[in-house]
């Protein structure tokens, strides 16, 4: 027996066809492939010369993409400066004088206005930042479908430090601030494999050398030789808490899974990072990790596609801001 549809359902499927192209909901692989067909090209010559100029910039990008999508989703509110009436994202403590990277999103921003006028959102190019940033250390490379767009306000600063992680925080609370955003424990461990690349300032971690816990002696998780030379980097006094320690001593510009491998022989620099091995599951997947290089990159790429579709805003949602410091 022929099936046909009723009338109202053909004219409705009509009128879906007919808009489709214009307000697309959904985020899609090809979605600027026909409004900006340069736009993958002028990335990746953005980030590259980025670090062609400071080599630490491609870890600082990979982060600002991490603490744009924890924060309101990933809708570039980060990027949002301060306005006299509100105090946002940017200044809040695990930001200020902390995430880079805010100029090099500017240049390409802008190179990208010039080529596509009004087209591309601040958020998308964050988030192929942040993917070119990782596949030019040596990392991996994965699609992302795209279409996010930009929010029109910030999250405020106690949003910010409710929501961030801190490397002060146990296991379980990291965890259940990755649960709230849809991700598990294993995206902890495999995106926690970004510390593969980038530096810390030595108060992000300088208690774990002195008087951990009011213990009066040094984390005993934390290697002996590693603790001699933090202990010169970041020596028991104030002037010294912003001074930098690479994330990873071994390989700190080269996207690998030399992360793993420091946290089975107690190298973690922050006490979030070596916290993975006091748990049989984590500790079970560092393993892992530390073993099968392809494994890692490949689970890190799926992380980051489920990471970069937190909260986006799509169709009619926000905008595409002109300037990325500034609402339209
Ligand atoms: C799991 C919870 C996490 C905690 C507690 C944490 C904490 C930190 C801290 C304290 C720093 C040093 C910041 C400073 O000294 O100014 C840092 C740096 C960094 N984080 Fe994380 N992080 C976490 C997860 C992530 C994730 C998911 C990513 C990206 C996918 C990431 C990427 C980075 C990178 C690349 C750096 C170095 C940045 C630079 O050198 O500019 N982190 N992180
Ligand atoms: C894309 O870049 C090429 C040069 O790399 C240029 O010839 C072409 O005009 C650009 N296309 C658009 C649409 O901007
Ligand atoms: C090069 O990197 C330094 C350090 O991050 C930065 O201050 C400077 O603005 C960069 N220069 C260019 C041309 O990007
Ligand atoms: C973990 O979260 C609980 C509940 O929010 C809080 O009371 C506790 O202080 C947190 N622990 C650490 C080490 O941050
Ligand atoms: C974790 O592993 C240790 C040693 O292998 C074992 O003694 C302990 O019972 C395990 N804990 C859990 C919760 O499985
Ligand atoms: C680690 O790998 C082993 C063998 O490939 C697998 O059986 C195990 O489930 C993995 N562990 C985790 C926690 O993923």
């Amino acid at each position: 027996m022929e099936h046909k549809p009723s009338e109202p359902f053909s004219v409705a499927l009509f009128c879906l066809l007919l808009l489709a192209p214009l307000v697309r909901s959904q985020l899609d692989y090809k979605f600027y492939d026909a409004s900006c067909p340069n736009l993958t090209k002028l990335v990746r010559y953005g980030v590259w010369s980025a670090i062609a100029n400071d080599t630490r910039i491609a870890a600082s990008l990979l982060r600002l993409h991490f603490h744009d999508c924890f924060v309101n989703g990933c809708d570039g509110s980060l990027l949002l400066d301060d306005t006299s009436t509100f105090t946002g994202e940017k200044t809040a403590l695990p930001n200020q004088n902390s995430v880079r990277g805010y100029e090099v999103i500017d240049t390409i921003k802008s190179n990208i206005e010039k080529a596509c006028p009004n087209t591309v959102s601040c958020t998308d190019i964050v988030t192929l930042v942040a993917r070119d940033a990782v596949y030019l250390s040596g990392g991996p490379y994965w699609e992302l479908p795209l279409g996010r767009r930009d929010g029109t306000t910030a999250g405020s600063v106690s949003v910010v430090n409710q929501q961030l992680p801190s490397p002060f925080e146990t296991l379980d609370n990291i965890t259940s601030k990755f649960t709230s955003k849809g991700l598990d424990l294993k995206d902890v461990v495999v995106l926690s494999g970004a510390h593969t690349i980038g530096f810390a300032q030595c108060f992000t971690f300088k208690t774990r050398l002195f008087d951990f816990d009011g213990s009066g002696n040094p984390d005993p998780t934390l290697d002996a030789s590693l603790l001699q030379s933090l202990r010169t980097v970041c020596p028991n006094q104030a002037d010294s808490d912003s001074k930098l320690a690479p994330l990873d001593p071994v390989t700190s510009t080269r996207f690998d899974n030399s992360y793993f491998r420091n946290l089975l022989s107690k190298s973690g620099i922050l006490q979030s990072d070596q916290a993975l091995m006091g748990d049989n599951t984590s500790a079970s997947m560092v393993i892992n990790y530390s073993r099968f290089p392809y494994l890692f990159s490949r689970d890190f790429g799926a992380s980051m596609v489920k990471m970069a579709n937190i909260d986006v805003l799509t169709g009619q949602n926000g905008e595409i801001r002109k300037n990325c410091r500034v609402k339209n």
